[in-house]
């Protein structure tokens, strides 16, 4: 098990490149099995979970060549439509290779993903628009398993905003006969930026980023060019991490645009932004101000930025409430921010933090993917050294995290337990 070791107190200055974003690449490599071409990808970060994806594919008899960011795919002799539960159960946006496999091949068996740390997380909305859309469903010993000798265009209205639900189910309509609308779809900017890469590939969308897509069935799908969107959470994580050491911090290749709600929180919060086309500048002197935040589908603020400012505002002048309305169990850094002198109380789905004038180090643990960044962020800001546990968490969603905040000046270093 690997750890990370910090030593807190230290300024964060300088200038970082964001990766490209875990959320645009998982659906979009996954979208590689609607042709027999080759899709070739740009700015697909390294980072566990895309190895999974990939490993899952590979194992599905897609041809897969990576060199560094640069991933080409060819599903043009596809051998298995099966998903195992083995990796399915480490990678739960396995279940996105469901849609694009019935799609294009009549049939698929996906393993159920199972629940994660942060909530149950059913896939119920994916499989009823797959229905909706004319495929027969059942669910048989942990795996969902499709069929459909065609996909037919239909109106689906999903019941809740679902990422993943909205980008499997778009997935499923580029090639199914006539048209099918999607209401209540999710307006996340990666899902957007998969529609972009379908619409290269020839697939007739229009709408993303609203609240209804509309989506045109076609025949097939030619392969394509396609560059991955910025990772607008990892950036986020850095601007956070730029507050809480009273630093001066230059992130590039990031695209402010995605994150006007989050720019504008840290404003909020007291930092001095300054904002290009494709960087922003954070500095900050002093303890942050109090930022109340509650989550919401985009463009509200994200659920994956909720843990990032539960930490900023461990060390805010004054109270704030952290309200989480996207999942039924995403506090679970507060315990473990507690153990650095952090003063949270719970209240249903609302966390109120009482700002402290600083955090001590202490042994944490990190739990999930985004709580992990947040216990990372405190550690950098808190007095003495901290070790972070189970960082495989961390892994699985940022690329060479310990990397990119020591050249920025962090004193941190992984170590095998
Ligand atoms: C995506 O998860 C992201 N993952 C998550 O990022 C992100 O937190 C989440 O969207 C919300 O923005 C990827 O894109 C790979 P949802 P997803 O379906 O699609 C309920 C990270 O840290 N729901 O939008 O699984 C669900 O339980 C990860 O990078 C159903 O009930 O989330 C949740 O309460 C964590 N039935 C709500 O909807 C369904 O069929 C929103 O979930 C689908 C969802």
């Amino acid at each position: 098990m690997q750890q990370l070791k910090i030593c807190g107190g230290r300024r964060l200055v300088g200038e970082i490149r964001v990766s490209g974003a875990k959320n645009a690449a998982l659906p979009i490599l996954a979208a590689s099995l609607l042709t027999a071409d080759d899709l070739v990808l740009h700015n697909v970060p390294d980072l566990a979970d895309v190895r999974t994806m990939l490993k899952l594919l590979s194992g599905m008899g897609v041809r897969v060549e990576r060199n560094g960011t640069d991933v080409t795919l060819n599903a043009g002799a596809v051998t298995s439509t099966v998903a195992p539960y083995e990796l399915v159960k480490t990678m739960r946006a396995s279940v996105l290779t469901l849609c694009p496999l019935v799609a294009r091949f009549g049939t698929a068996e996906v393993s159920l993903p199972g629940g994660c740390a942060i909530g149950a997380r059913p896939v119920d909305q994916h499989i009823r628009g797959l229905r909706q859309l004319g495929a027969s469903v059942e669910i048989d010993h942990g795996y969902v398993k499709a069929q459909a000798a065609r996909l037919t265009g239909a109106h689906l209205v999903t019941d809740m905003v679902t990422v993943t639900g909205t980008e499997n189910l778009v997935m499923a309509a580029v090639l199914a006969d006539g048209v099918t609308v999607i209401e209540n779809a999710a307006r996340e900017p990666e899902v957007v930026d998969l529609c972009n890469c379908l619409k290269a590939m020839g697939a007739k969308i229009e709408g993303e980023g609203t609240p209804v897509i509309r989506i045109e069935g076609v025949e097939r799908l030619h392969g394509a060019e396609h560059t991955v969107i910025a990772d607008r959470i990892e950036a986020g994580s850095f601007f956070v991490a730029a507050v809480v050491t009273q630093g001066d911090v230059l992130v590039t290749h990031c695209e402010p645009r995605h994150m006007e709600v989050v720019l504008d929180k840290l404003r909020e919060a007291g930092a001095q932004l300054n904002v290009g086309a494709d960087w922003v500048r954070v500095r900050m002197t002093g303890r942050p101000k109090p930022v109340s935040v509650r989550t919401v589908p985009h463009p509200g603020f994200p659920t994956d930025m909720q843990a990032q400012f539960m930490t900023l505002n461990c060390l805010a002048e004054g109270t704030a409430r952290i309200t989480e309305t996207i999942f039924e169990n995403r506090f679970m850094h507060v315990p473990e921010l507690m153990r650095l002198g952090a003063q949270i109380s719970i209240e249903g789905h609302t966390a109120i933090v009482q700002g402290v004038p600083a955090l001590t180090g202490a042994t944490i643990m990190a739990t999930d993917l985004r709580a992990s960044a947040s216990l990372v962020i405190a550690a950098l800001a808190a007095q003495g050294e901290s070790t972070v546990d189970r960082i495989y968490h961390l892994d699985r969603g940022y690329e060479h995290m310990e990397d990119k905040l020591r050249s920025l000046g962090a004193d941190i270093v992984r170590v095998n337990a």
